[in-house]
């Protein structure tokens, strides 16, 4: 196993009616910036139960932080935030609320241009010079309400960038699994094969010694198959809602990434997507995941084996069988999660010329050697897009 450090400040609160604890979060004299997405917050009830649990508070709102958040949207609320002197900010929304607050949280106090957070990639690490957040999760996905990273847009550039630091974890999440009854159906789908990609990004990669993190990683993936399809169709059953939004948030919340190898190269290859095709995140995820274990077969034979033994129950007479079994045991699951697996299903965009730009894209960024092995080149990027249509 690798050294490793594990640090998550955010108080995790689960539960059912766990809204009404705002009050015990937020110290008391707070200004208080309210952020949200598009406004499903008022038709589910939940803006009315979070403004009912922070009577007496000075808020001040801002809504419209679009999904796949737009650092334009994002640089009014930093504005605001400046002019009247919030000193607290609460995310009430999915991933994309939550990203779009980090970054707020980021940029009110950043010396500079900032965007230089994203095009840098900068490390935000002084607690001083974040605004402190929380958040009211709407959407079990991301992980964002565990984690410290984000993913930003700028529409100007079509560019989908992710940032983060250890300052940049909520100080708290309020995690009820009851708000993902008003979801619709396409986004649960969404938020599952988010959570279940994030755990192959950390854990198909190659045999190594974590052999708890291993365990982990298997069993979230086990319980994302057994309740994946059920609570898509069942989205009021406590018992499905409530493993699912634990299984997205323990997915990407640092626990799994510690001692071992990671990949990330589906999500930057899916990000680009995104900026070019407004395509959903997960739904990208579905589409480059399985061609990236295709091409890159021989690096990850081994644990798509173990992966397709452990999670599906897969037998077989050599490690190439069990491997190649489990790939199309995951695009089964996926299409029954209802993904589309094909590129060409979303864009009829040339795919040549797909595959040109992201690979041009990658090379400037410095993207050569992606992957646990370093070994996924622009070549392979290639590869993988081209096989994705
Ligand atoms: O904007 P509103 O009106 O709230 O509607 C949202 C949005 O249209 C709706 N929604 C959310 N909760 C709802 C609801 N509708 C009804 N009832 C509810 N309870 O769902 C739509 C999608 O929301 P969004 O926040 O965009 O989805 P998600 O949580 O999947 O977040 C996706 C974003 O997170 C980034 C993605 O790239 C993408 O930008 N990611 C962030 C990560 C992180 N911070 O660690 C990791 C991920 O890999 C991912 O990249
Ligand atoms: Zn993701």
């Amino acid at each position: 196993m690798t050294n490793f450090e594990l640090y998550n400040p955010t108080n995790y609160v689960f539960g059912k009616g766990q809204i009404t604890k705002l009050p015990d979060l937020i110290a008391k004299g707070k200004k208080i910036l309210l952020a949200y997405g598009g406004g499903s917050i008022f038709k589910n009830g939940i803006y009315d139960q979070v403004k009912t649990a922070l009577t007496g508070y000075e808020i001040v709102e801002f809504g419209g932080i679009e999904p796949n958040p737009r650092y334009e949207t994002l640089m009014k609320a930093v504005q605001i935030i400046k002019d009247q002197n919030i000193d607290f900010i609460l995310a009430v929304g999915g991933g994309s609320v939550i990203d779009g607050v980090k970054f707020i949280s980021a940029a009110v106090k950043f010396e500079g241009e900032p965007k230089e957070i994203l095009h840098k990639r900068l490390l935000i690490k002084d607690l001083s010079q974040v605004i402190p957040f929380g958040t009211v999760l709407t959407l079990p996905a991301t992980g964002s309400e565990m984690n410290s990273g984000a993913v930003i847009t700028i529409n100007e550039s079509q560019e989908k960038l992710s940032f983060g630091g250890s300052a940049l974890f909520p100080q708290f999440s309020i995690c009820d699994p009851t708000v993902i009854e008003s979801l619709p159906k396409k986004q649960i789908q969404n938020g599952i094969v988010d959570a279940y990609t994030h755990v192959l990004e950390q854990y198909l990669t190659y045999p190594h010694d974590a052999l708890l993190q291993d365990r982990i990683a298997e069993s979230i993936l086990q319980t994302l198959v057994e309740i994946g399809p059920s609570v898509v169709e069942n989205p009021s059953d406590y018992k499905l809602a409530s493993n699912y939004m634990w299984c997205a948030t323990m997915a990407l919340n640092g626990l799994i990434q510690k001692g071992v190898p990671s990949d990330w190269a589906t999500h930057m290859i899916g990000h680009e997507l995104t900026a070019l095709y407004e395509i959903d995140h997960a739904r990208t995820l579905a589409i480059i995941g399985p061609n990236l274990y295709r091409v890159m077969f021989e690096t990850k034979k081994d644990k798509l084996a173990q992966y397709g033994e452990r999670v599906f129950g897969i037998t077989g007479n050599t490690i190439e069988d069990k491997a190649e079994k489990a790939i199309e045991k995951t695009v089964e699951f996926l299409h029954e999660m209802g993904m589309q697996t094909k590129l060409s299903e979303n864009t009829s965009d040339n795919y040549t010329e797909t595959a040109d730009f992201i690979v041009k894209r990658f090379e400037e960024r410095g993207w050569k050697a992606l992957g646990e092995k370093q070994n996924i080149t622009p070549e392979k990027v290639r590869a993988i897009v081209e096989m994705s249509y």
